[in-house]
């Protein structure tokens, strides 16, 4: 499940191989996707090595995982703008092949129930990348969010909005909601992969590493799915106890 690598550089390398193969075996693969630092070099490395074997893109189907509320896509902070600028355009992906949840739209809990049918109308997420807050959410499902919960609007703790003022010019732009996929349906997905890295990550991967499953630690959940992989570099392996170092 815990897989340890040297730098964030070389898990990128390896996930976006994961990937490839995943695309060359089924064109019409159906990603769930997330934003965020993690990302980045996953991102070019994938655009990378896609462009360097020639491969297809022009089928997959693309489901994000979350968005803020109130932030129209082409805001520079909107999840929307990101995947657009590190992965969707840099790749040649379509927009009509994307899917992002909507945080400008009038009636947001409508907005929920039609993210939620469109990824099952869409077969389910073959894989989904996750990456982790430092309070344990994925998604922006935050701790105590029930497991069996689907689509629907997370009003973001202090913690993530203190984690994330990092990407905005005042901390306090940082919208107050934001749209996330559940954990039901991140728990559907075929295939998970939660990658964490940097040291700022090592407190909480330790806490993942011992915990029981805990609404609290929403990450926790993870230990259930049949195919979940845990990539994490050594930064945030730092804080882990040392007999699960020896042992993953
Ligand atoms: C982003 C998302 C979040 C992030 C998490 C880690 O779409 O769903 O759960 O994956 O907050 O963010 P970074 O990678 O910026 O540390």
């Amino acid at each position: 499940m815990f897989y340890i690598f040297p730098t964030p550089q070389t898990i990128a390398e390896h996930l976006s191989g994961v990937l490839l193969q995943k695309i060359q075996s089924n064109p019409k693969s159906v990603l769930g996707l997330a934003t965020g630092s993690t990302m980045e070099p996953i991102y070019a490395a994938f655009i990378n090595q896609a462009k360097s074997s020639g491969l297809n893109l022009s089928e997959i189907t693309t489901f994000n995982l979350d968005e803020y509320i109130g932030l129209a896509p082409e805001h520079p902070q909107s999840y929307y703008h990101f995947m657009q600028t590190h992965f969707f355009r840099p790749a040649g992906i379509c927009t009509s092949q994307v899917s992002l949840p909507s945080g400008m739209c009038n009636n947001i809990e409508e907005e929920c129930l039609q993210y939620s049918q469109k990824i099952q109308n869409a077969g389910g997420l073959d894989i989904q990348l996750l990456g982790i807050g430092t309070n344990g959410h994925i998604g922006f499902n935050e701790p105590g969010t029930p497991f069996s919960s689907v689509t629907h609007v997370v009003e973001l703790s202090e913690n993530t909005r203190r984690d994330n003022g990092r990407f905005f010019e005042d901390k306090n732009q940082v919208p107050t909601k934001a749209i996330t996929m559940g954990i039901k349906e991140i728990m559907s997905a075929k295939e998970v992969v939660l990658v964490a890295t940097g040291s700022h990550k090592a407190e909480v991967m330790a806490h993942l590493y011992t915990t029981g499953i805990d609404e609290q630690m929403p990450a926790s959940i993870l230990k259930e799915h049949r195919q979940i992989k845990i990539f994490i570099d050594e930064a945030a392996a730092s804080l882990l106890p040392m007999e699960a170092k020896l042992a993953i």
